[in-house]
């Protein structure tokens, strides 16, 4: 099943401005079976052979691969257990729990920490009969996208200029970037970023340090090892006020996505502001259901400023 085209162009106020206004679109990656892109990855790992061999699954997650991974775990008859930073959505935790998986919360870490949520799986993944799935270097992960997600775009949208996307792993901006560069290198692949996310700097040349911010499940503090910067054309940073100006639109048309949308959607506004008249295809990475406590939530909302 290919995920949806949605037309924001209209929405986002673009079809009024000049000779060469653009179009921007969405993939909707909520139409996925668990509500997130993270079903495609998940179903392509899972054929892994190692699988058969183990009776509990590990992995590592901002929360839509444990759901995905949960849900077919159960489906498997396979123990699932997730590890997860304490930033992400209480509602990511209780769909994962719902569908019989075990979260453990880590403290919001770097790499070099041992309690970081990827050494915690990491270890857990060594006991007896436990596989660690590792969706940040398990090349099935690239591999999903570029068979899956990138012939997608390319089927569903013929005069694609630029296709928009966060980085977790990289695996989605990887496979499918290199997927449409195959068919059309003039096609840009476009990083957008978190503002205080250390990666659209890196894509620069430049190292910064990083800084907190709130959208949950792309950019961060270290370079994912799939995600190829040479793939890459251009990053656009998004802070968590626009991003969430950006979802306000989309909730308001009944559009219900999470966090990470707001800022695709931005940086995609961002591209077709430095390239009138491109058509621009963001992706829409997770339902707004699992934000029902942070960005579903005004009173939330309120306290940080959004
Ligand atoms: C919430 C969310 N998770 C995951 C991804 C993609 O992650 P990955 O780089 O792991 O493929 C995105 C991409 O926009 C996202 O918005």
């Amino acid at each position: 099943m290919s995920t949806p085209i949605i037309d924001l162009t209209e929405l986002f106020g673009l079809s009024g401005r000049g000779d060469a206004p653009g179009r921007l679109l969405g993939k909707l990656e909520t139409a996925n079976h668990t509500g997130s892109v993270k079903d495609r990855p998940v179903e392509r790992m899972l054929r892994d052979p190692r699988v058969a061999g183990a009776h509990t699954l590990v992995e590592a997650t901002g929360g839509n691969t444990g759901i995905s991974l949960a849900v077919a775990g159960s489906m498997l008859g396979k123990r699932v257990i997730v590890t997860m930073s304490r930033k992400m959505s209480p509602g990511k935790v209780r769909q994962m729990e719902e569908a019989g998986a075990e979260v453990i919360l880590c403290p919001l870490v770097g790499l070099d920490s041992p309690a970081n949520f990827i050494n915690v799986a990491r270890q857990l993944g060594e006991a007896e009969g436990h596989w660690y799935v590792d969706q940040f270097n398990n090349p099935a992960n690239v591999e999903a996208h570029y068979e899956t997600t990138g012939p997608e775009l390319l089927e569903q949208v013929r005069d694609l200029d630029a296709f928009v996307a966060g980085a977790g792993t990289g695996g989605t901006l990887t496979g499918a970037g290199r997927a449409l560069k195959e068919r059309n290198p003039g096609i840009d692949v476009v990083l957008a970023d978190p503002a205080g996310s250390t990666l659209g700097p890196h894509l620069r040349g430049e190292e910064t340090e990083p800084a907190p911010y709130l959208v949950e499940g792309i950019g961060g503090d270290f370079l994912p090892p799939l995600l190829d910067f040479g793939v890459l054309d251009t990053a656009y940073q998004v802070d968590d006020a626009e991003a969430a100006a950006h979802l306000r639109t989309l909730a308001a048309a009944a559009i219900d996505v999470g966090s990470s949308s707001g800022t695709t959607v931005g940086a995609a506004l961002a591209y077709l502001r430095d390239h009138p008249g491109a058509t621009v295809c963001a992706l829409l990475a997770d339902s707004g259901d699992r934000y029902a406590e942070t960005w579903r939530n005004q009173a939330w909302l309120t306290d940080h400023g959004l």
